[in-house]
């Protein structure tokens, strides 16, 4: 069995982090992907345009020119207004990206420059961000609520829903995209409110996969420990329905966020993030095929939210084929650092086997 997309797919959300990292990591998503939305949450975080810069430059300097970084800024507290748009109009960064302040300063990965989520309509960038039509990407999760006081980490984003609420009546035209959706009430909200111009939404592969049950079976599985952690099996489902229902506001955003494995497999904490960049489109595949909808996966890959964006979908030929594959090696970093891929195992018995692989990739430049 065949299916071929007519347009290159289009990553929307993706941690390339800096140094020998993104060395190991970039080629896989640049490989499948003629563009992506790139992270600011590298450390040091991308705090000015011209960080911006010269970040973008070292991942075209890795990638290739076929490649094109769509750069984002990290908001804290104290990014000025007029440094956002001067970045903007320079053309040196293209949306901002805010992450929630937690209570004992850990949100999720380089978030302790983050802000708290129910001060963010407050945010003196806010108005200018709409002004200028430059798009915010939040993490929505509330961490601390209205009294400092940490809140249970399953509910920290429906939590967040009313804060989106209130910035959708606040801003009107305020471009807003709601990072990684995992829970039933995100979902509804975003059925209710999503707009492909002013509110779109990614979605990560694991969260289409897998529930809670999967994070905890047989003990903690730190390879599926991420942010926002994985919800009940009905909330995996809503965004299952929504994600493949052909909604022209929910778009391809892995969140591949690569971690050393001496960062995932220890005795005690463990860094937030799954590896998938090297099995991106392979994954929504099957996602969609098992949804029986593969007629809305071309728009959900390489069209929506890239307006929202600003940016025109590139025609391509791209022939994916439905037949097994494995994950056979762990990605090599640098110093003897080696990062996981979701789906590889030791065991060969016990890798995930990809249902569909991407025949051949012809695209226009
Ligand atoms: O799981 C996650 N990993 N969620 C995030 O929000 C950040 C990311 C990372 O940078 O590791
Ligand atoms: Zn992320």
């Amino acid at each position: 069995m065949q299916h071929t997309l007519k347009h290159a797919p289009y990553e929307r959300h993706v941690h390339f982090r800096r140094g020998n990292m993104t060395k190991a990591v970039a080629p896989y998503t640049a490989r499948q992907c003629w563009g992506g939305v790139i992270m600011p949450n590298t450390a040091p975080h991308i705090l000015t345009p011209e960080d911006a810069v010269e970040y973008r430059d070292f991942i075209i300097s890795i990638t290739g020119k076929n490649f094109t970084p769509f750069m984002v800024g990290y908001l804290t507290a104290v990014t000025s207004p007029e440094e956002v748009k001067r970045g903007y109009k320079a053309g040196l960064w293209s949306a901002m990206k805010v992450y929630p302040r937690a209570a004992g300063g850990h949100g999720t990965t380089n978030a302790e420059d983050g802000i708290n989520m129910l001060e963010l309509a407050n945010h003196p960038a806010l108005p200018i961000m709409q002004e200028i039509g430059m798009p915010l990407l939040i993490h929505p999760e509330v961490n601390v609520d209205k009294n400092g006081v940490e809140t249970d980490e399953f509910d920290r984003e429906k939590l967040c829903v009313a804060v989106l609420r209130n910035l959708r009546r606040r801003f009107k035209r305020l471009k807003i995209s709601a990072e990684h959706g995992t829970s039933v009430e995100l979902a509804k909200f975003m059925e209710r409110y999503g707009d492909p111009e002013t509110m779109v939404c990614t979605v990560t592969t694991q969260h289409l996969m897998h529930d809670r049950n999967d994070l905890l079976r047989g003990g903690f599985q730190p390879h599926l420990r991420c942010y926002p952690i994985m919800k009940r099996r009905e909330s995996r489902d809503a965004w299952r329905a929504l994600t493949t229902s052909g909604a022209p506001f929910v778009g391809a955003g892995t969140d591949s966020a690569p971690h050393p494995t001496h960062a995932k497999e220890r005795a005690r904490g463990c860094a937030g993030g799954v590896f998938t960049a090297h099995a991106m489109v392979p994954l929504y595949t099957q996602v969609f095929d098992e949804m029986n909808s593969l007629e809305y996966l071309d728009n959900f890959l390489g069209v929506n939210g890239l307006s929202f964006l600003g940016l025109e979908p590139k025609l391509a030929e791209i022939v994916l084929t439905k037949q097994p594959w494995t994950m056979d090696k762990m990605i090599p970093v640098a110093h003897g650092d080696k990062v996981r891929p979701y789906g590889f195992h030791e065991d060969p018995d016990e890798r995930f086997q990809f249902q569909w692989s991407i025949d051949s990739i012809s695209c226009d430049q």
